[in-house]
Protein backbone atom coordinates (compact mmCIF):
# COMPACT_ATOMS: atom_id res chain seq x y z
CA UNK A 1 0.00 0.00 0.00
CA UNK A 2 1.46 3.27 -0.65
CA UNK A 3 2.18 6.25 2.11
CA UNK A 4 -0.92 8.60 0.11
CA UNK A 5 -3.20 5.41 0.52
CA UNK A 6 -2.50 5.27 4.04
CA UNK A 7 -2.77 8.73 5.21
CA UNK A 8 -6.22 9.55 3.14
CA UNK A 9 -7.63 5.97 4.53
CA UNK A 10 -6.87 6.95 8.04
CA UNK A 11 -7.98 10.55 7.66
CA UNK A 12 -11.15 9.12 6.48
CA UNK A 13 -11.83 7.00 9.01
CA UNK A 14 -13.90 9.69 11.24
CA UNK A 15 -16.03 9.87 8.61
CA UNK A 16 -16.73 5.92 8.00
CA UNK A 17 -17.25 5.88 11.81
CA UNK A 18 -20.20 8.29 11.57
CA UNK A 19 -21.58 6.76 8.34
CA UNK A 20 -20.82 3.16 8.99
CA UNK A 21 -24.07 1.43 9.10
CA UNK A 22 -25.59 3.90 6.34
CA UNK A 23 -22.73 3.02 3.91
CA UNK A 24 -23.18 -1.26 5.29
CA UNK A 25 -26.70 -0.85 5.07
CA UNK A 26 -26.68 0.42 1.32
CA UNK A 27 -23.81 -2.04 0.45
CA UNK A 28 -26.35 -4.97 1.60
CA UNK A 29 -29.33 -4.01 -0.27
CA UNK A 30 -27.58 -3.21 -3.62
CA UNK A 31 -25.31 -6.36 -3.29
CA UNK A 32 -27.92 -8.51 -2.36
CA UNK A 33 -30.35 -6.84 -5.92
CA UNK A 34 -27.23 -7.35 -7.84
CA UNK A 35 -26.23 -11.00 -6.72
CA UNK A 36 -28.84 -12.29 -5.02
CA UNK A 37 -27.11 -15.56 -5.22
CA UNK A 38 -25.22 -14.35 -2.09
CA UNK A 39 -28.71 -14.41 0.02
CA UNK A 40 -28.19 -17.83 0.56
CA UNK A 41 -25.23 -17.98 2.68
CA UNK A 42 -25.82 -14.43 4.68
CA UNK A 43 -27.92 -15.21 7.84
CA UNK A 44 -30.94 -13.12 6.99
CA UNK A 45 -31.62 -12.34 11.03
CA UNK A 46 -28.25 -10.82 11.27
CA UNK A 47 -29.07 -8.79 8.33
CA UNK A 48 -32.71 -7.59 10.06
CA UNK A 49 -31.40 -6.84 12.98
CA UNK A 50 -28.32 -4.95 11.88
CA UNK A 51 -25.64 -7.19 13.38
CA UNK A 52 -24.38 -7.93 10.46
CA UNK A 53 -24.14 -4.14 9.15
CA UNK A 54 -22.67 -3.00 12.60
CA UNK A 55 -20.30 -5.93 12.09
CA UNK A 56 -19.00 -5.00 8.66
CA UNK A 57 -18.77 -1.52 9.95
CA UNK A 58 -17.09 -1.90 12.60
CA UNK A 59 -14.31 -4.05 10.73
CA UNK A 60 -13.98 -1.32 8.22
CA UNK A 61 -13.26 1.13 10.60
CA UNK A 62 -10.93 -0.73 12.76
CA UNK A 63 -9.08 -1.12 9.51
CA UNK A 64 -9.37 2.28 8.37
CA UNK A 65 -8.15 3.65 11.69
CA UNK A 66 -5.01 1.24 12.45
CA UNK A 67 -4.02 1.03 8.78
CA UNK A 68 -0.44 2.05 9.79
CA UNK A 69 -0.64 -0.27 12.57
CA UNK A 70 -1.98 -3.11 11.31
CA UNK A 71 -0.09 -5.72 13.65
CA UNK A 72 -3.00 -5.03 16.25
CA UNK A 73 -6.06 -6.58 14.00
CA UNK A 74 -4.21 -10.01 13.72
CA UNK A 75 -6.66 -11.40 16.14
CA UNK A 76 -9.56 -9.70 14.50
CA UNK A 77 -8.51 -11.16 11.36
CA UNK A 78 -8.03 -14.62 12.24
CA UNK A 79 -11.38 -14.68 13.97
CA UNK A 80 -13.33 -12.80 10.97
CA UNK A 81 -11.49 -15.26 8.58
CA UNK A 82 -12.58 -18.51 11.03
CA UNK A 83 -16.25 -17.12 10.71
CA UNK A 84 -15.61 -16.90 6.69
CA UNK A 85 -14.18 -20.28 6.61
CA UNK A 86 -17.24 -21.84 7.94
CA UNK A 87 -19.36 -20.63 5.34
CA UNK A 88 -16.59 -21.44 2.46
CA UNK A 89 -16.58 -18.34 1.36
CA UNK A 90 -14.07 -17.98 -1.67
CA UNK A 91 -11.37 -16.02 -3.58
CA UNK A 92 -13.40 -14.80 -6.63
CA UNK A 93 -16.25 -13.04 -3.82
CA UNK A 94 -13.87 -10.67 -2.68
CA UNK A 95 -14.25 -8.66 -5.65
CA UNK A 96 -18.19 -8.24 -5.82
CA UNK A 97 -18.24 -8.01 -2.04
CA UNK A 98 -15.47 -4.32 -2.75
CA UNK A 99 -17.11 -3.57 -6.03
CA UNK A 100 -20.50 -2.70 -3.91
CA UNK A 101 -19.01 -1.49 -0.33
CA UNK A 102 -16.44 1.17 -2.94
CA UNK A 103 -20.28 1.87 -4.59
CA UNK A 104 -22.02 2.70 -1.25
CA UNK A 105 -18.99 4.75 0.11
CA UNK A 106 -19.55 7.30 -3.29
CA UNK A 107 -23.21 6.64 -2.81
CA UNK A 108 -23.38 7.64 1.17
CA UNK A 109 -20.75 10.34 1.24
CA UNK A 110 -21.74 12.32 -2.17
CA UNK A 111 -19.66 14.99 -3.55
CA UNK A 112 -16.87 14.38 -0.50
CA UNK A 113 -16.27 11.14 -2.04
CA UNK A 114 -13.48 12.10 -4.89
CA UNK A 115 -11.45 10.15 -7.26
CA UNK A 116 -8.32 10.48 -4.88
CA UNK A 117 -10.30 9.50 -1.54
CA UNK A 118 -11.61 6.25 -3.62
CA UNK A 119 -8.84 5.32 -5.19
CA UNK A 120 -7.05 5.06 -1.84
CA UNK A 121 -10.09 2.95 -0.24
CA UNK A 122 -10.09 0.60 -3.32
CA UNK A 123 -6.57 0.08 -2.62
CA UNK A 124 -6.86 -0.61 0.84
CA UNK A 125 -9.75 -2.94 0.32
CA UNK A 126 -7.76 -4.92 -1.93
CA UNK A 127 -5.01 -5.38 0.52
CA UNK A 128 -7.46 -6.51 3.16
CA UNK A 129 -9.39 -8.59 0.98
CA UNK A 130 -5.55 -10.84 -0.10
CA UNK A 131 -5.05 -11.14 3.79
CA UNK A 132 -8.12 -11.98 4.35
CA UNK A 133 -7.86 -14.72 1.28
CA UNK A 134 -4.19 -15.96 2.59
CA UNK A 135 -5.69 -16.65 5.87
CA UNK A 136 -8.86 -18.52 4.72
CA UNK A 137 -6.84 -20.20 1.94
CA UNK A 138 -4.17 -21.48 5.24
CA UNK A 139 -7.49 -22.93 7.01
CA UNK A 140 -9.11 -24.71 3.96
CA UNK A 141 -5.99 -26.20 3.13
CA UNK A 142 -5.79 -27.36 7.13
CA UNK A 143 -8.94 -29.24 6.93
CA UNK A 144 -8.20 -30.43 3.82
CA UNK A 145 -4.94 -32.11 4.86
CA UNK A 146 -6.53 -33.32 8.45
CA UNK A 147 -6.68 -36.77 8.46
CA UNK A 148 -9.87 -37.73 6.75
CA UNK A 149 -10.20 -34.02 5.94
CA UNK A 150 -11.57 -32.43 2.93
CA UNK A 151 -12.44 -28.80 0.89
CA UNK A 152 -15.54 -26.86 0.41
CA UNK A 153 -18.66 -29.21 1.16
CA UNK A 154 -18.26 -33.07 0.98
CA UNK A 155 -21.79 -35.38 0.40
CA UNK A 156 -22.78 -37.50 3.66
CA UNK A 157 -25.07 -40.13 3.77
CA UNK A 158 -26.94 -40.35 7.37
CA UNK A 159 -27.33 -43.51 7.99
CA UNK A 160 -28.79 -43.23 11.73
CA UNK A 161 -31.04 -40.49 13.39
CA UNK A 162 -31.78 -40.66 17.19
CA UNK A 163 -34.03 -38.33 18.95
CA UNK A 164 -32.29 -37.67 22.07
CA UNK A 165 -34.78 -35.61 23.71
CA UNK A 166 -37.10 -32.99 22.50
CA UNK A 167 -35.08 -30.73 21.70
CA UNK A 168 -31.51 -32.86 20.00
CA UNK A 169 -31.78 -34.91 17.40
CA UNK A 170 -28.00 -37.10 16.54
CA UNK A 171 -27.55 -37.91 13.10
C1 LIG B 1 -12.48 -7.30 3.37
C2 LIG B 1 -13.71 -7.74 3.25
C3 LIG B 1 -14.54 -8.27 4.39
C4 LIG B 1 -14.65 -7.86 5.69
C5 LIG B 1 -13.93 -6.71 6.37
C6 LIG B 1 -15.62 -8.73 6.34
C7 LIG B 1 -15.99 -8.65 7.67
C8 LIG B 1 -16.84 -9.51 8.32
C9 LIG B 1 -17.18 -9.48 9.73
C10 LIG B 1 -16.64 -8.45 10.74
C11 LIG B 1 -18.02 -10.49 9.99
C12 LIG B 1 -18.67 -10.85 11.33
C13 LIG B 1 -17.82 -11.88 12.03
C14 LIG B 1 -18.46 -12.38 13.32
O1 LIG B 1 -19.69 -12.50 13.41
O2 LIG B 1 -17.69 -12.68 14.24
C15 LIG B 1 -18.24 -11.18 8.73
C16 LIG B 1 -19.07 -12.27 8.59
C17 LIG B 1 -19.44 -12.79 7.36
N1 LIG B 1 -18.91 -12.45 6.14
FE1 LIG B 1 -17.45 -11.10 5.79
N2 LIG B 1 -16.08 -9.63 5.43
C18 LIG B 1 -15.45 -9.40 4.23
C19 LIG B 1 -15.63 -10.10 3.06
C20 LIG B 1 -16.62 -11.06 2.85
C21 LIG B 1 -16.91 -11.70 1.58
C22 LIG B 1 -16.15 -11.49 0.27
C23 LIG B 1 -17.96 -12.53 1.78
C24 LIG B 1 -18.66 -13.39 0.76
C25 LIG B 1 -19.62 -12.96 0.00
C26 LIG B 1 -18.32 -12.43 3.20
C27 LIG B 1 -19.31 -13.15 3.82
C28 LIG B 1 -19.55 -13.18 5.17
C29 LIG B 1 -20.55 -14.04 5.81
C30 LIG B 1 -21.50 -15.01 5.09
C31 LIG B 1 -20.48 -13.79 7.18
C32 LIG B 1 -21.36 -14.39 8.28
C33 LIG B 1 -22.60 -13.52 8.32
C34 LIG B 1 -23.73 -14.05 9.16
O3 LIG B 1 -23.51 -14.40 10.33
O4 LIG B 1 -24.82 -14.05 8.60
N3 LIG B 1 -17.49 -11.52 3.81
N4 LIG B 1 -17.50 -10.59 7.74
Amino acid sequence: MSEQTIQIVKATAPVLAEHGETITRHFYQQMFSQNPELLNIFNATNQKTGRQQAALANAVYAYAANIDNLGVLTAAVQRIAHKHASFNILPEQYPIVGKHLLEAVAHVLGDAATDEILNAWKEAYGFLAALFIEVEEGIYRESELAEGGWRGTREFRVVNKVQESELITSF
